[in-house]
Protein backbone atom coordinates (compact mmCIF):
# COMPACT_ATOMS: atom_id res chain seq x y z
CA UNK A 1 0.00 0.00 0.00
CA UNK A 2 2.36 2.61 1.04
CA UNK A 3 4.24 2.04 -2.36
CA UNK A 4 1.07 2.76 -4.24
CA UNK A 5 0.46 6.24 -2.41
CA UNK A 6 4.35 6.93 -3.29
CA UNK A 7 3.65 5.94 -6.49
CA UNK A 8 0.26 7.44 -6.60
CA UNK A 9 1.70 11.16 -5.15
CA UNK A 10 4.82 10.58 -7.65
CA UNK A 11 2.13 10.32 -10.67
CA UNK A 12 0.18 13.62 -9.48
CA UNK A 13 3.04 15.56 -8.94
CA UNK A 14 4.26 14.72 -12.52
CA UNK A 15 0.71 14.99 -14.05
CA UNK A 16 1.01 18.51 -12.34
CA UNK A 17 3.95 19.41 -13.38
CA UNK A 18 3.68 18.83 -17.37
CA UNK A 19 -0.12 20.86 -17.16
CA UNK A 20 1.51 23.46 -15.13
CA UNK A 21 4.76 23.54 -18.07
CA UNK A 22 2.46 23.49 -20.94
CA UNK A 23 -0.09 25.80 -19.71
CA UNK A 24 2.89 28.19 -18.48
CA UNK A 25 4.70 27.90 -22.38
CA UNK A 26 1.21 28.48 -23.82
CA UNK A 27 0.63 31.37 -21.74
CA UNK A 28 3.62 32.84 -22.72
CA UNK A 29 3.15 31.85 -26.48
CA UNK A 30 -0.07 34.18 -26.32
CA UNK A 31 1.23 36.77 -24.51
CA UNK A 32 4.52 38.06 -25.58
CA UNK A 33 5.91 41.11 -23.26
CA UNK A 34 6.89 44.71 -24.76
CA UNK A 35 9.02 44.91 -27.55
CA UNK A 36 11.57 47.90 -27.99
CA UNK A 37 10.23 50.88 -30.83
CA UNK A 38 12.28 51.39 -34.27
CA UNK A 39 15.39 53.29 -33.36
CA UNK A 40 16.28 55.54 -36.49
CA UNK A 41 19.88 54.98 -35.80
CA UNK A 42 19.73 51.86 -36.70
CA UNK A 43 19.88 50.35 -40.21
CA UNK A 44 17.03 49.16 -41.92
CA UNK A 45 16.87 45.59 -42.68
CA UNK A 46 13.74 44.57 -44.94
CA UNK A 47 13.28 40.72 -45.73
CA UNK A 48 11.25 39.86 -48.90
CA UNK A 49 8.82 36.83 -48.45
CA UNK A 50 7.85 34.65 -45.06
CA UNK A 51 8.93 31.11 -46.74
CA UNK A 52 11.48 28.58 -45.15
CA UNK A 53 14.28 31.06 -46.10
CA UNK A 54 12.83 34.09 -44.66
CA UNK A 55 11.28 32.46 -41.31
CA UNK A 56 14.72 30.75 -40.28
CA UNK A 57 16.25 34.29 -40.55
CA UNK A 58 13.54 35.88 -38.62
CA UNK A 59 13.66 33.27 -35.96
CA UNK A 60 17.41 33.36 -34.91
CA UNK A 61 18.13 37.19 -36.47
CA UNK A 62 18.67 39.39 -33.32
CA UNK A 63 16.61 42.32 -33.88
CA UNK A 64 17.88 44.62 -31.65
CA UNK A 65 20.60 45.76 -34.62
CA UNK A 66 17.90 46.48 -36.67
CA UNK A 67 14.74 47.88 -37.88
CA UNK A 68 13.70 45.16 -39.92
CA UNK A 69 10.57 45.42 -42.08
CA UNK A 70 9.10 42.03 -43.56
CA UNK A 71 7.24 42.34 -46.78
CA UNK A 72 4.92 38.82 -48.03
CA UNK A 73 2.06 38.85 -49.87
CA UNK A 74 1.30 35.81 -47.29
CA UNK A 75 1.43 36.91 -43.63
CA UNK A 76 2.08 33.08 -42.49
CA UNK A 77 5.07 30.62 -43.21
CA UNK A 78 3.23 27.40 -44.82
CA UNK A 79 5.28 23.98 -44.25
CA UNK A 80 5.54 22.72 -47.47
CA UNK A 81 6.73 19.10 -46.26
CA UNK A 82 3.22 18.53 -44.99
CA UNK A 83 1.00 20.16 -47.77
CA UNK A 84 0.22 17.14 -49.64
CA UNK A 85 -1.85 15.70 -46.74
CA UNK A 86 -3.49 18.57 -46.11
CA UNK A 87 -4.38 18.24 -50.12
CA UNK A 88 -6.16 15.02 -49.05
CA UNK A 89 -7.69 16.19 -45.69
CA UNK A 90 -5.08 14.17 -43.74
CA UNK A 91 -4.37 17.96 -42.13
CA UNK A 92 -5.86 20.74 -41.73
CA UNK A 93 -5.15 23.65 -43.85
CA UNK A 94 -4.55 25.61 -39.87
CA UNK A 95 -1.57 23.12 -38.90
CA UNK A 96 0.60 23.49 -41.17
CA UNK A 97 0.66 27.35 -40.80
CA UNK A 98 2.30 29.40 -38.88
CA UNK A 99 1.33 33.10 -38.44
CA UNK A 100 4.29 35.44 -39.27
CA UNK A 101 3.14 38.27 -36.80
CA UNK A 102 3.92 35.36 -34.28
CA UNK A 103 7.29 34.71 -34.87
CA UNK A 104 7.92 38.75 -34.89
CA UNK A 105 5.72 39.22 -32.22
CA UNK A 106 8.43 37.27 -29.90
CA UNK A 107 11.52 39.31 -31.03
CA UNK A 108 13.08 41.69 -28.56
CA UNK A 109 12.76 44.60 -31.19
CA UNK A 110 9.55 45.14 -33.10
CA UNK A 111 9.32 44.31 -36.88
CA UNK A 112 7.43 45.77 -39.17
CA UNK A 113 5.34 42.81 -41.05
CA UNK A 114 3.20 44.01 -44.42
CA UNK A 115 1.20 41.96 -46.39
CA UNK A 116 1.89 43.07 -49.79
CA UNK A 117 3.68 41.51 -52.96
CA UNK A 118 7.24 43.27 -53.71
CA UNK A 119 7.21 43.87 -57.67
CA UNK A 120 10.28 45.86 -58.24
CA UNK A 121 13.80 45.84 -56.37
CA UNK A 122 16.28 48.54 -57.66
CA UNK A 123 19.21 47.70 -56.37
CA UNK A 124 20.98 51.22 -57.35
CA UNK A 125 18.91 53.18 -55.35
CA UNK A 126 18.34 50.74 -52.89
CA UNK A 127 14.60 50.81 -52.60
CA UNK A 128 11.87 47.88 -53.01
CA UNK A 129 7.95 48.89 -54.32
CA UNK A 130 5.69 46.89 -52.84
CA UNK A 131 1.97 46.82 -54.03
CA UNK A 132 -1.28 45.53 -51.72
CA UNK A 133 -2.99 43.28 -53.73
CA UNK A 134 -5.72 42.01 -51.54
CA UNK A 135 -9.12 42.38 -52.81
CA UNK A 136 -9.57 45.47 -49.98
CA UNK A 137 -6.62 47.68 -50.89
CA UNK A 138 -5.75 51.00 -49.18
CA UNK A 139 -6.29 54.50 -51.38
CA UNK A 140 -1.94 54.06 -52.28
CA UNK A 141 -2.22 50.13 -52.44
CA UNK A 142 1.76 51.13 -53.73
CA UNK A 143 4.94 52.01 -51.86
CA UNK A 144 8.36 52.38 -52.23
CA UNK A 145 10.94 51.89 -49.12
CA UNK A 146 14.48 52.22 -48.80
CA UNK A 147 16.45 49.46 -47.27
CA UNK A 148 20.38 49.64 -46.22
CA UNK A 149 19.92 45.97 -46.33
CA UNK A 150 17.92 43.33 -48.22
CA UNK A 151 17.31 39.88 -48.07
CA UNK A 152 15.55 38.74 -51.16
CA UNK A 153 13.94 35.05 -49.80
CA UNK A 154 10.66 35.63 -52.33
CA UNK A 155 11.08 31.61 -53.35
CA UNK A 156 9.90 30.24 -56.96
CA UNK A 157 6.82 29.35 -59.06
CA UNK A 158 5.72 26.62 -60.63
CA UNK A 159 7.31 25.20 -63.75
CA UNK A 160 4.14 24.97 -66.63
CA UNK A 161 6.90 25.30 -70.03
CA UNK A 162 4.34 27.16 -71.20
CA UNK A 163 2.23 23.56 -71.94
CA UNK A 164 -1.10 24.86 -73.10
CA UNK A 165 -3.64 24.18 -71.08
CA UNK A 166 -1.40 23.76 -67.72
CA UNK A 167 -2.18 26.85 -66.02
CA UNK A 168 -5.93 26.85 -66.56
CA UNK A 169 -7.02 23.53 -66.18
CA UNK A 170 -3.75 22.02 -63.66
CA UNK A 171 -4.04 22.11 -59.98
CA UNK A 172 -0.79 23.35 -58.74
CA UNK A 173 1.04 21.80 -55.23
CA UNK A 174 2.83 24.89 -53.95
CA UNK A 175 0.50 26.94 -51.73
CA UNK A 176 -1.83 26.50 -49.24
CA UNK A 177 -5.14 27.83 -51.56
CA UNK A 178 -3.61 24.83 -54.27
CA UNK A 179 -4.37 22.25 -51.66
CA UNK A 180 -7.62 23.61 -50.94
CA UNK A 181 -8.67 23.69 -54.51
CA UNK A 182 -7.22 20.37 -55.15
CA UNK A 183 -9.17 19.18 -52.42
CA UNK A 184 -12.65 20.98 -53.58
CA UNK A 185 -11.98 19.51 -57.13
CA UNK A 186 -11.50 15.62 -56.52
CA UNK A 187 -14.19 15.88 -53.82
CA UNK A 188 -16.68 16.96 -57.00
CA UNK A 189 -15.29 14.49 -59.13
CA UNK A 190 -16.12 11.95 -56.73
CA UNK A 191 -19.71 13.98 -56.09
CA UNK A 192 -20.32 14.33 -59.55
CA UNK A 193 -19.58 10.50 -60.43
CA UNK A 194 -21.83 9.51 -57.79
CA UNK A 195 -24.48 11.84 -59.70
CA UNK A 196 -28.08 9.69 -60.64
CA UNK A 197 -27.24 8.82 -64.12
CA UNK A 198 -23.31 9.44 -64.76
CA UNK A 199 -22.37 6.97 -67.27
CA UNK A 200 -19.30 4.11 -66.72
CA UNK A 201 -17.57 5.77 -69.29
CA UNK A 202 -17.76 9.59 -66.90
CA UNK A 203 -17.22 7.73 -64.13
CA UNK A 204 -14.07 6.11 -64.93
CA UNK A 205 -13.37 9.62 -66.21
CA UNK A 206 -13.92 11.60 -63.47
CA UNK A 207 -11.93 8.83 -60.98
CA UNK A 208 -9.35 8.88 -63.31
CA UNK A 209 -6.47 10.90 -61.40
CA UNK A 210 -3.13 12.09 -63.04
CA UNK A 211 0.01 13.47 -61.20
CA UNK A 212 2.74 15.00 -63.55
CA UNK A 213 5.82 14.78 -62.01
CA UNK A 214 8.00 12.25 -60.70
CA UNK A 215 9.73 14.47 -58.22
CA UNK A 216 9.26 14.11 -54.48
CA UNK A 217 6.15 16.65 -55.05
CA UNK A 218 4.61 14.46 -57.47
CA UNK A 219 5.19 10.99 -55.64
CA UNK A 220 3.70 12.16 -52.54
CA UNK A 221 0.72 13.47 -53.58
CA UNK A 222 0.10 10.65 -55.61
CA UNK A 223 0.83 8.68 -52.20
CA UNK A 224 -1.65 10.79 -50.10
CA UNK A 225 -4.11 10.58 -52.73
CA UNK A 226 -4.15 7.09 -52.80
CA UNK A 227 -4.25 6.68 -48.88
CA UNK A 228 -7.45 8.84 -49.19
CA UNK A 229 -9.06 6.40 -52.50
CA UNK A 230 -8.21 3.23 -50.42
CA UNK A 231 -8.87 4.24 -46.66
CA UNK A 232 -11.97 6.72 -46.59
CA UNK A 233 -13.76 6.62 -50.49
CA UNK A 234 -13.79 2.69 -50.27
CA UNK A 235 -16.24 2.93 -47.17
CA UNK A 236 -17.72 6.11 -47.85
CA UNK A 237 -18.39 5.17 -51.90
CA UNK A 238 -18.01 1.62 -51.54
CA UNK A 239 -19.75 1.26 -55.21
CA UNK A 240 -17.18 4.13 -56.82
CA UNK A 241 -13.98 1.95 -55.63
CA UNK A 242 -13.56 -0.01 -59.02
CA UNK A 243 -13.69 2.84 -61.18
CA UNK A 244 -10.55 4.72 -59.34
CA UNK A 245 -7.42 5.02 -61.09
CA UNK A 246 -4.44 6.71 -60.11
CA UNK A 247 -1.48 7.95 -62.86
CA UNK A 248 1.87 9.38 -61.96
CA UNK A 249 3.63 10.63 -65.26
CA UNK A 250 7.36 11.38 -65.64
CA UNK A 251 9.34 12.58 -68.68
CA UNK A 252 12.36 11.29 -67.13
CA UNK A 253 13.34 6.92 -67.45
CA UNK A 254 12.49 7.11 -63.59
CA UNK A 255 10.97 8.80 -61.22
CA UNK A 256 12.60 10.52 -58.09
CA UNK A 257 15.84 11.27 -59.91
CA UNK A 258 18.38 12.55 -56.88
CA UNK A 259 17.28 9.50 -54.55
CA UNK A 260 19.04 5.97 -54.58
CA UNK A 261 18.49 3.30 -57.48
CA UNK A 262 17.15 0.47 -54.01
CA UNK A 263 14.94 3.88 -52.97
CA UNK A 264 13.62 4.42 -56.09
CA UNK A 265 13.09 0.69 -57.12
CA UNK A 266 10.97 0.26 -53.69
CA UNK A 267 8.98 3.43 -54.75
CA UNK A 268 8.25 2.27 -57.94
CA UNK A 269 6.90 -1.22 -55.70
CA UNK A 270 5.01 0.30 -53.77
CA UNK A 271 3.44 2.14 -56.41
CA UNK A 272 2.99 -1.17 -58.01
CA UNK A 273 1.78 -3.14 -55.40
CA UNK A 274 -0.76 0.15 -54.57
CA UNK A 275 -2.37 0.03 -57.80
CA UNK A 276 -0.40 3.26 -58.79
CA UNK A 277 0.14 3.14 -62.78
CA UNK A 278 3.68 5.02 -63.47
CA UNK A 279 4.31 6.29 -66.87
CA UNK A 280 8.26 7.11 -67.30
CA UNK A 281 9.75 8.28 -70.95
CA UNK A 282 6.21 10.30 -70.95
CA UNK A 283 5.80 13.88 -71.33
CA UNK A 284 2.45 15.86 -70.50
CA UNK A 285 1.88 18.17 -73.55
CA UNK A 286 -1.52 19.51 -72.89
CA UNK A 287 -4.08 19.40 -70.41
CA UNK A 288 -7.47 19.65 -71.97
CA UNK A 289 -11.23 20.23 -70.12
CA UNK A 290 -11.82 16.67 -68.93
CA UNK A 291 -8.87 15.06 -70.48
CA UNK A 292 -4.78 15.10 -70.64
CA UNK A 293 -2.82 14.55 -73.49
CA UNK A 294 0.88 12.67 -73.46
CA UNK A 295 3.60 11.75 -75.85
CA UNK A 296 5.76 8.52 -74.58
CA UNK A 297 9.06 8.88 -75.85
CA UNK A 298 8.95 6.01 -78.20
CA UNK A 299 5.28 6.36 -79.42
CA UNK A 300 2.60 8.64 -80.63
CA UNK A 301 0.90 11.14 -78.99
CA UNK A 302 -2.46 9.72 -76.80
CA UNK A 303 -5.35 11.86 -74.95
CA UNK A 304 -5.85 9.64 -71.96
CA UNK A 305 -9.70 11.30 -70.35
CA UNK A 306 -9.26 12.10 -66.21
CA UNK A 307 -10.87 14.33 -64.03
CA UNK A 308 -8.13 15.76 -62.12
CA UNK A 309 -4.90 16.51 -63.29
CA UNK A 310 -2.48 17.98 -60.53
CA UNK A 311 0.67 19.30 -61.54
CA UNK A 312 3.84 19.22 -60.02
CA UNK A 313 6.71 19.52 -62.40
CA UNK A 314 9.57 21.53 -60.48
CA UNK A 315 10.17 25.66 -60.60
CA UNK A 316 10.97 28.50 -62.64
CA UNK A 317 12.25 31.98 -61.03
CA UNK A 318 9.45 34.50 -60.65
CA UNK A 319 8.69 37.87 -62.34
CA UNK A 320 10.50 40.03 -59.75
CA UNK A 321 13.27 37.62 -59.92
CA UNK A 322 13.83 37.77 -63.28
CA UNK A 323 13.29 41.31 -63.35
CA UNK A 324 15.92 41.70 -61.09
CA UNK A 325 18.62 39.49 -62.47
CA UNK A 326 17.30 41.94 -66.09
CA UNK A 327 19.50 44.82 -64.25
CA UNK A 328 22.14 42.70 -63.41
CA UNK A 329 23.15 41.65 -66.83
CA UNK A 330 26.72 41.34 -66.67
CA UNK A 331 27.03 39.44 -63.37
CA UNK A 332 23.18 37.46 -63.53
CA UNK A 333 23.94 35.30 -66.56
CA UNK A 334 21.77 32.23 -65.39
CA UNK A 335 18.32 32.06 -66.24
CA UNK A 336 17.60 29.09 -63.38
CA UNK A 337 17.72 32.18 -60.56
CA UNK A 338 19.84 34.41 -58.73
CA UNK A 339 23.82 33.84 -58.66
CA UNK A 340 25.55 34.51 -55.36
CA UNK A 341 28.99 34.42 -54.06
CA UNK A 342 29.95 32.57 -51.25
CA UNK A 343 28.09 34.59 -48.54
CA UNK A 344 24.86 34.46 -50.84
CA UNK A 345 25.31 38.27 -51.50
CA UNK A 346 23.32 38.71 -55.01
CA UNK A 347 26.30 39.17 -57.75
CA UNK A 348 26.42 42.67 -58.67
CA UNK A 349 23.97 44.05 -55.84
CA UNK A 350 26.15 43.27 -52.40
CA UNK A 351 23.98 44.65 -50.33
CA UNK A 352 21.40 42.27 -51.44
CA UNK A 353 21.26 38.80 -49.90
CA UNK A 354 19.72 35.91 -51.89
CA UNK A 355 18.39 32.56 -50.24
CA UNK A 356 16.37 29.88 -51.01
CA UNK A 357 14.96 28.75 -54.14
CA UNK A 358 15.35 31.94 -55.81
CA UNK A 359 18.96 31.06 -56.27
CA UNK A 360 20.91 28.98 -58.57
CA UNK A 361 23.57 27.17 -56.77
CA UNK A 362 25.02 24.22 -56.21
CA UNK A 363 22.41 23.32 -53.90
CA UNK A 364 19.10 21.55 -54.33
CA UNK A 365 16.13 23.95 -54.05
CA UNK A 366 14.71 22.38 -50.48
CA UNK A 367 13.62 23.75 -47.35
CA UNK A 368 16.98 22.01 -45.69
CA UNK A 369 19.41 24.38 -47.77
CA UNK A 370 16.59 27.53 -47.19
CA UNK A 371 16.64 26.88 -43.28
CA UNK A 372 20.15 26.45 -42.99
CA UNK A 373 20.91 29.87 -45.27
CA UNK A 374 18.50 32.04 -43.08
CA UNK A 375 20.46 30.89 -39.84
CA UNK A 376 23.37 31.30 -41.60
CA UNK A 377 22.27 35.32 -42.64
CA UNK A 378 21.09 35.46 -39.04
CA UNK A 379 24.68 35.08 -37.73
CA UNK A 380 26.41 37.65 -40.40
CA UNK A 381 23.80 40.28 -39.78
CA UNK A 382 24.84 40.00 -35.92
CA UNK A 383 28.43 40.55 -37.64
CA UNK A 384 27.43 42.99 -40.25
CA UNK A 385 25.89 45.28 -37.27
CA UNK A 386 29.06 44.77 -34.88
CA UNK A 387 31.19 45.81 -38.12
CA UNK A 388 28.58 48.80 -39.11
CA UNK A 389 28.68 50.29 -35.85
CA UNK A 390 32.55 50.36 -35.58
CA UNK A 391 32.88 51.79 -38.38
CA UNK A 392 30.53 54.49 -37.74
CA UNK A 393 32.66 55.28 -34.40
CA UNK A 394 35.66 55.57 -36.35
CA UNK A 395 34.02 57.46 -38.92
CA UNK A 396 32.93 60.08 -35.79
CA UNK A 397 36.37 60.51 -35.10
CA UNK A 398 38.27 63.29 -36.07
CA UNK A 399 41.17 62.12 -36.55
CA UNK A 400 42.61 65.16 -38.56
CA UNK A 401 44.08 67.30 -35.60
CA UNK A 402 48.47 67.04 -35.24
CA UNK A 403 50.65 67.50 -32.04
CA UNK A 404 47.67 67.82 -29.10
CA UNK A 405 47.53 64.98 -26.87
CA UNK A 406 43.49 64.50 -27.55
CA UNK A 407 44.64 64.05 -31.25
CA UNK A 408 47.28 61.17 -30.19
CA UNK A 409 44.03 59.33 -28.12
CA UNK A 410 41.80 59.94 -30.89
CA UNK A 411 44.33 58.19 -33.48
CA UNK A 412 45.29 55.36 -31.14
CA UNK A 413 41.47 55.09 -30.80
CA UNK A 414 41.23 55.06 -34.66
CA UNK A 415 44.01 52.38 -34.43
CA UNK A 416 42.18 50.20 -31.71
CA UNK A 417 38.62 50.66 -34.09
CA UNK A 418 40.27 49.78 -37.27
CA UNK A 419 42.12 46.78 -35.53
CA UNK A 420 38.82 45.33 -34.28
CA UNK A 421 37.13 45.72 -37.90
CA UNK A 422 39.98 43.50 -39.08
CA UNK A 423 39.27 41.00 -36.72
CA UNK A 424 35.77 40.79 -38.15
CA UNK A 425 35.64 37.89 -40.24
CA UNK A 426 32.39 36.52 -42.04
CA UNK A 427 32.80 32.56 -42.52
CA UNK A 428 31.15 31.34 -46.16
CA UNK A 429 28.32 29.81 -46.14
CA UNK A 430 28.13 26.02 -45.42
CA UNK A 431 25.40 23.22 -45.72
CA UNK A 432 25.36 20.41 -43.89
CA UNK A 433 23.20 17.91 -45.46
CA UNK A 434 20.92 16.30 -43.05
CA UNK A 435 19.52 13.55 -45.59
CA UNK A 436 16.57 13.43 -47.95
CA UNK A 437 13.08 12.11 -46.43
CA UNK A 438 9.46 11.21 -48.28
CA UNK A 439 6.13 9.62 -48.47
CA UNK A 440 4.87 7.36 -51.06
CA UNK A 441 1.53 6.32 -49.31
CA UNK A 442 -0.03 3.25 -48.12
CA UNK A 443 2.00 4.18 -44.56
CA UNK A 444 5.42 3.93 -45.80
CA UNK A 445 7.97 6.45 -46.85
CA UNK A 446 11.96 6.18 -48.11
CA UNK A 447 14.78 7.98 -46.28
CA UNK A 448 18.45 8.65 -47.28
CA UNK A 449 20.31 9.81 -43.90
CA UNK A 450 24.13 10.20 -44.17
CA UNK A 451 25.36 8.04 -40.86
CA UNK A 452 29.06 8.50 -40.71
CA UNK A 453 29.83 9.74 -43.62
CA UNK A 454 28.05 6.79 -45.48
CA UNK A 455 24.44 7.30 -47.22
CA UNK A 456 22.47 4.80 -45.03
CA UNK A 457 18.44 4.15 -47.23
CA UNK A 458 15.15 2.76 -45.66
CA UNK A 459 11.67 2.62 -47.06
CA UNK A 460 8.95 1.47 -45.83
CA UNK A 461 6.49 1.74 -42.46
CA UNK A 462 9.45 1.98 -39.40
CA UNK A 463 11.06 4.62 -42.14
CA UNK A 464 7.60 6.22 -42.21
CA UNK A 465 7.39 6.46 -38.07
CA UNK A 466 10.49 8.09 -38.75
CA UNK A 467 9.61 10.62 -41.56
CA UNK A 468 6.48 11.59 -39.30
CA UNK A 469 8.59 12.23 -35.89
CA UNK A 470 11.14 14.14 -37.40
CA UNK A 471 8.98 16.46 -39.14
CA UNK A 472 6.37 16.93 -36.08
CA UNK A 473 10.04 17.80 -34.10
CA UNK A 474 10.74 20.41 -37.24
CA UNK A 475 7.29 22.42 -37.30
CA UNK A 476 8.05 25.52 -36.02
CA UNK A 477 5.88 25.61 -32.74
CA UNK A 478 4.84 23.82 -30.02
CA UNK A 479 1.16 24.92 -31.51
CA UNK A 480 1.81 23.31 -34.66
CA UNK A 481 2.87 20.29 -33.52
CA UNK A 482 0.22 19.74 -30.95
CA UNK A 483 -2.07 20.64 -34.45
CA UNK A 484 -0.78 18.12 -36.53
CA UNK A 485 -0.59 15.24 -33.71
CA UNK A 486 -4.14 16.07 -32.84
CA UNK A 487 -4.73 15.64 -36.71
CA UNK A 488 -2.95 12.41 -37.59
CA UNK A 489 -4.74 10.85 -34.50
CA UNK A 490 -8.02 12.37 -35.91
CA UNK A 491 -7.54 10.95 -38.72
CA UNK A 492 -6.66 7.28 -37.68
CA UNK A 493 -9.36 7.42 -35.76
CA UNK A 494 -12.31 9.17 -37.76
CA UNK A 495 -10.67 8.96 -41.49
CA UNK A 496 -10.17 11.98 -43.45
P1 LIG B 1 9.26 29.66 -50.02
O1 LIG B 1 9.29 28.81 -48.82
O2 LIG B 1 8.53 29.23 -51.21
O3 LIG B 1 8.92 31.12 -49.59
C1 LIG B 1 8.82 32.16 -50.50
C2 LIG B 1 8.10 33.29 -49.81
O4 LIG B 1 8.12 34.44 -50.63
C3 LIG B 1 6.63 32.98 -49.54
O5 LIG B 1 6.29 33.43 -48.27
C4 LIG B 1 5.90 33.81 -50.61
O6 LIG B 1 4.60 34.18 -50.19
C5 LIG B 1 6.83 35.00 -50.70
N1 LIG B 1 6.73 35.75 -51.96
C6 LIG B 1 6.42 35.32 -53.19
N2 LIG B 1 6.44 36.33 -54.07
C7 LIG B 1 6.78 37.44 -53.37
C8 LIG B 1 6.95 38.79 -53.71
N3 LIG B 1 6.77 39.23 -54.96
N4 LIG B 1 7.28 39.67 -52.73
C9 LIG B 1 7.46 39.25 -51.46
N5 LIG B 1 7.31 37.97 -51.09
C10 LIG B 1 6.98 37.08 -52.03
N6 LIG B 1 11.99 20.65 -49.10
C11 LIG B 1 12.60 19.86 -48.20
O7 LIG B 1 13.77 20.09 -47.86
N7 LIG B 1 11.95 18.79 -47.65
C12 LIG B 1 10.68 18.50 -47.95
O8 LIG B 1 10.10 17.53 -47.45
C13 LIG B 1 10.01 19.35 -48.88
N8 LIG B 1 8.73 19.09 -49.22
C14 LIG B 1 8.09 19.92 -50.10
C15 LIG B 1 6.77 19.65 -50.44
C16 LIG B 1 6.11 20.46 -51.33
C17 LIG B 1 4.67 20.17 -51.69
C18 LIG B 1 6.78 21.56 -51.92
C19 LIG B 1 6.06 22.45 -52.89
C20 LIG B 1 8.10 21.82 -51.61
C21 LIG B 1 8.77 21.00 -50.70
N9 LIG B 1 10.09 21.23 -50.37
C22 LIG B 1 10.72 20.42 -49.45
C23 LIG B 1 10.82 22.34 -50.97
C24 LIG B 1 10.75 23.57 -50.06
O9 LIG B 1 9.41 23.88 -49.75
C25 LIG B 1 11.37 24.78 -50.73
O10 LIG B 1 12.67 24.47 -51.13
C26 LIG B 1 11.39 25.94 -49.76
O11 LIG B 1 10.06 26.36 -49.54
C27 LIG B 1 12.21 27.11 -50.28
O12 LIG B 1 12.19 28.13 -49.34
P2 LIG B 1 12.17 29.65 -49.82
O13 LIG B 1 12.18 30.49 -48.59
O14 LIG B 1 13.19 29.89 -50.84
O15 LIG B 1 10.79 29.81 -50.57
P1 LIG C 1 11.30 18.34 -59.39
O1 LIG C 1 11.95 19.32 -60.27
O2 LIG C 1 12.13 17.61 -58.40
O3 LIG C 1 10.54 17.25 -60.26
C1 LIG C 1 9.70 17.59 -61.34
C2 LIG C 1 9.62 16.41 -62.28
O4 LIG C 1 8.64 16.69 -63.26
C3 LIG C 1 10.93 16.15 -63.00
O5 LIG C 1 11.35 14.84 -62.73
C4 LIG C 1 10.58 16.37 -64.46
O6 LIG C 1 11.24 15.47 -65.32
C5 LIG C 1 9.09 16.14 -64.48
N1 LIG C 1 8.41 16.85 -65.58
C6 LIG C 1 8.59 18.14 -65.95
N2 LIG C 1 7.79 18.44 -67.00
C7 LIG C 1 7.10 17.32 -67.30
C8 LIG C 1 6.13 17.01 -68.29
N3 LIG C 1 5.69 17.91 -69.16
N4 LIG C 1 5.63 15.76 -68.33
C9 LIG C 1 6.05 14.83 -67.44
N5 LIG C 1 6.97 15.07 -66.48
C10 LIG C 1 7.48 16.30 -66.40
O7 LIG C 1 10.09 19.14 -58.67
P2 LIG C 1 9.39 18.88 -57.27
O8 LIG C 1 9.05 17.48 -57.07
O9 LIG C 1 8.31 19.88 -57.18
O10 LIG C 1 10.52 19.29 -56.23
C11 LIG C 1 11.06 20.60 -56.20
C12 LIG C 1 12.13 20.69 -55.13
O11 LIG C 1 11.55 20.52 -53.85
C13 LIG C 1 13.19 19.61 -55.28
O12 LIG C 1 14.45 20.12 -54.95
C14 LIG C 1 12.81 18.59 -54.25
O13 LIG C 1 13.93 17.91 -53.73
C15 LIG C 1 12.16 19.44 -53.16
N6 LIG C 1 11.14 18.63 -52.50
C16 LIG C 1 11.58 17.75 -51.56
C17 LIG C 1 10.70 16.91 -50.93
C18 LIG C 1 11.21 15.94 -49.95
O14 LIG C 1 12.39 15.96 -49.64
N7 LIG C 1 10.36 15.08 -49.43
C19 LIG C 1 9.25 16.94 -51.23
C20 LIG C 1 8.90 17.88 -52.28
C21 LIG C 1 9.83 18.68 -52.87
Amino acid sequence: RGFLQVLGRVTLVGVVGAAGTFWYLTYKDRNPGPQLPFDPSKKTLVILGSGWGATSLLKSIDTTDYNTVVISPKNFFLFTPLLPSVAVGTLGAKSVLQPTRYTTRHKARQVSVIEAEATAVDPVNKTVTFTDTSPLRPLEPTRTIPYDYLVYAVGAETQTFGIPGVKERAFFMKEIGDAEQMQTRFLDCIETAAFPGTSEEEKRRLLHMVVVGGGPTGIEVAGELHDFLEEDLKSWYPELHPYVHLTLVEALPNVLPSFSKELIAYTERTFKESRIDILTGTMVKGVNEGSVRLKPKDGDELEVPCGLVVWAAGNTARKITRDLMAQLPEDQTNKRGILVDDHLRILGAPSIFAIGDCTSTSYAPTAQVASQQGAYLARMFKLIAKKDGLEAKLAGLNTTGDGKDGAVETRNEAERLKKQIDKIKRKPFHYSHQGSLAYIGSDKAIAELPIFGREWTSGGVATFLFWRSAYLSTLFSLRNRALVAGDWMRTKFFGR
